[in-house]
């Protein structure tokens, strides 16, 4: 069979260029979009996001900040910083990196930001607005970029059976309402570590969303025939032979799911890209609904 590798390398390039005009615009009526990420700690893996996300923004014509508290930062001390970019108007976007140390309380974090610059759509509000289908909310920058690809290929998801292995905030559970909801009208069953014969219950999909962040676990028995195949996982696991003594691989095991694919995502340059190209275009929408341009 031949597979389409799904570019997300070539369509994050492309949401940024149609983000442009819409900043210029807004930059013109005296509305430039500002987004600032709060990191607290030192994860070195953070650190990269938290610069690349920076570093997206300064390429595209957006105002940042970032914020790096050190790992003692108190929750109080946290929560007073949010407030304060609440208020500024120069910021329309707020995120803060997960996972923060582990006496930071995350929940209570995110309740405290906004909902209107909540670009990482993790506040109850944008998640009530997900499942009600009310497009003025915040959707998750990970699956929001994996419905992009989906719709960039033009990849057929109406009446399809979607299986999303994983069930987290950040990507499983807004990823099934993503497929399920009025857009996409998939049929969607949530797999996880508990699910009896997962190995089956995968094989029954037509689009299979791996995002448990176990290294290669999806192996082509998973896998139907034709299956569509989107891999979130980012791991690190070591390699000698790699100058950094280590290379990244998905939640699939490529090299064996691959041939039996329509279409799938590589690691990296699958995924990863695009979660940074919809974190630039909530931040334009947060902008937009703000400042009602
Ligand atoms: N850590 C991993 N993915 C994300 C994300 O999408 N947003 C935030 N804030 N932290 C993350």
């Amino acid at each position: 069979m031949t597979t389409t590798i799904l570019d997300g390398k070539r369509t994050a390039e492309l949401t940024r260029n149609a983000l442009l005009d819409t900043i210029s615009q807004l930059t013109q009526s005296g509305h430039t979009p500002g987004l600032a990420v709060v990191l607290v700690g030192n994860d070195p893996a953070s650190r990269v996001y938290v610069n690349s996300k920076v570093k997206a923004c300064e390429q595209l014509g957006i105002y940042s900040q970032k914020w790096v508290l050190s790992a003692e930062t108190t929750q109080t001390e946290l929560l007073d910083l949010i407030h304060k970019l609440n208020e500024d108007p120069r910021i329309h976007g707020i995120l803060v990196q997960s996972p923060p140390p582990s006496h930071i309380d995350e929940t209570e974090v995110i309740r405290h930001i906004d909902p209107r610059k909540d670009v990482d759509g993790f506040h109850p509000v944008n998640v009530a607005k997900l499942v009600l289908d009310d497009p003025s909310g915040f959707v998750p920058c990970t699956p929001l970029g994996c419905m992009e690809l989906l719709k960039t290929y033009g990849i057929p998801t109406v009446g399809k059976h979607a299986v999303v292995l994983g069930r987290s905030m950040i990507v499983g559970k807004p990823m099934a309402s993503l497929l399920v909801g009025k857009e996409s009208n998939a049929t969607v069953t949530i797999a996880h570590s508990r699910t009896e014969g997962l190995e089956e219950v995968c094989r029954s999909a037509d689009i299979l969303v791996a995002a448990v962040g176990k290294p290669q676990l999806v192996k082509a028995s998973f896998i139907k025939p034709g299956a569509v195949v989107i891999d979130v996982g980012i791991n690190r696991v070591r390699d000698a032979s790699s100058p950094r003594g280590y290379r990244l691989v998905g939640d699939v095991d490529f090299p064996n799911v691959q041939p039996l694919c329509s279409a799938i995502t590589p690691v990296p340059g699958g995924v990863g890209p695009m979660t940074i190209a919809m974190l630039m275009s909530n931040t334009v929408k947060a902008c937009r609904q703000i400042s009602g341009c």
